[in-house]
């Protein structure tokens, strides 16, 4: 077996990125959407920008959309377990706020009440050799952020897990951010190999799931400097209020230069603050940038107020509805779950039938 390599160019995924973004817009039907977070915590407008916008965009295209809760993911890196099924539900109120509806079509649910799909890791598992788990760059690099002292098992497997959420339901388009590349060729990598062992005598049962890269450049925190996350005490949540919201962008860095200007490479805390209002009004920061000129930072940091709680007032409503509704929250998962669950069960078979395990 020819060991897999990661190092694959980022070019390539960009070129075969931007071919897909051009024919989806015209033939939905030929995909299956499939994407995921971990349940660590509600979501900010980091996330919004980044991927929530893209996949309502792609889901009311008519485009299957299946979005995935990685709650067994969870375990790979945090004892905080308690706290998994409340950060699902919220989740799930941040999609929904967002303008995720839920459909035949867009599902939603914990990948951990799948379980026909969770057995696909047995199989799985022995398609890939161990160097190839423990070289994956995202691994070593998450296990080097978080100080792991010891390192559990799961976390050398989760790649494996990531391939199986993808693959159980044929997923072909992956939409993800740089870091999830290298789980994107380990998912390619297991169809091929499951392709070429078992289905010489039969069609190959897995595609070859594609990332689709994020067209929105990367979003840094209000320090300017590290992305956008809530751990890193940076971010503004989509649940925060129009208050919180103003006091934190108040506090947000920015430069001694009064005279505002659009300079990503030297001035990157103002760009990251123009970006952000460019991303609410769909001006060129550039353009922003010159309108406010001699206004300064604290005209920036009005105009950006104002468009941003402008931005999000309707999903914040829609956020606090959803949250007086637990049952309808609990209700979108069970009913995704059951969805998922019968999608889950025929790969099952047909896993089982190239595998000359059927009885
Ligand atoms: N690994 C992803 C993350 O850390 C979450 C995830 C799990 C995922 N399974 C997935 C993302 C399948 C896309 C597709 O954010």
């Amino acid at each position: 077996m020819q060991e897999m390599n990661y190092n694959s160019s980022y070019e390539t995924a960009v070129a075969i990125s931007k071919k897909i973004e051009a024919d989806i817009v015209t033939n939905p039907a030929k995909y299956r959407v499939l994407t995921g977070d971990r349940p660590t915590g509600r979501l900010h407008i980091g996330h919004y920008f980044g991927s929530l916008q893209n996949r309502v965009r792609l889901s009311k295209l008519g485009v299957p959309t299946m979005i995935l809760i990685a709650d067994y993911q969870v375990l790979t890196d945090h004892d905080a377990y308690q706290e998994i099924s409340q950060n699902t539900k919220q989740l799930v109120i941040d999609y929904l706020a967002a303008g995720i509806e839920p459909s035949e079509n867009v599902i939603i649910y914990p990948h951990s009440y799948v379980p026909e799909a969770n057995q696909l890791m047995i199989p799985f598992l022995t398609l890939v050799s161990n160097s190839e788990l423990s070289r994956n760059p995202t691994v070593k690099e998450e296990i080097h952020s978080a100080g792991l002292k010891s390192v559990n098992a799961g976390m050398y497997t989760y790649p494996v897990h990531q391939a199986v959420d993808i693959l159980f339901c044929k997923g072909n388009v992956v939409p993800v951010g740089k870091d999830q590349l290298p789980h994107l060729e380990m998912a390619r990598t297991i169809a091929r190999r499951f392709n070429e062992k078992f289905c010489s005598n039969c069609v190959p049962v897995f595609p070859e799931p594609q990332a689709l890269l994020s067209k929105t450049p990367s979003i840094m925190g209000l320090d300017g400097t590290q992305k956008m996350s809530k751990s890193r005490g940076n971010a503004i949540m989509l649940c925060a209020t129009e208050d919180e919201t103003a006091a934190l962008i108040k506090k947000a860095k920015t430069d001694a230069d009064r005279h505002i200007t659009y300079d990503p490479i030297n001035r990157p805390e103002v760009a990251n603050l123009l970006m952000l209002i460019s991303l609410c009004t769909g001006e060129d920061p550039q353009l922003i940038a010159e309108q406010i000129g001699d206004g300064g930072g604290g005209m920036l940091k009005k105009n950006l107020t104002e468009v941003l709680n402008d931005q999000l007032r309707p999903l914040r409503q829609r956020r606090m509805q959803l949250e007086k509704n637990p049952d309808y929250i609990r209700q979108v998962l069970l009913d995704g779950s059951q969805r998922a669950r019968e999608i889950a069960a025929k790969t099952l078979d047909e896993v089982r039938t190239a595998m000359n395990m059927v009885i």
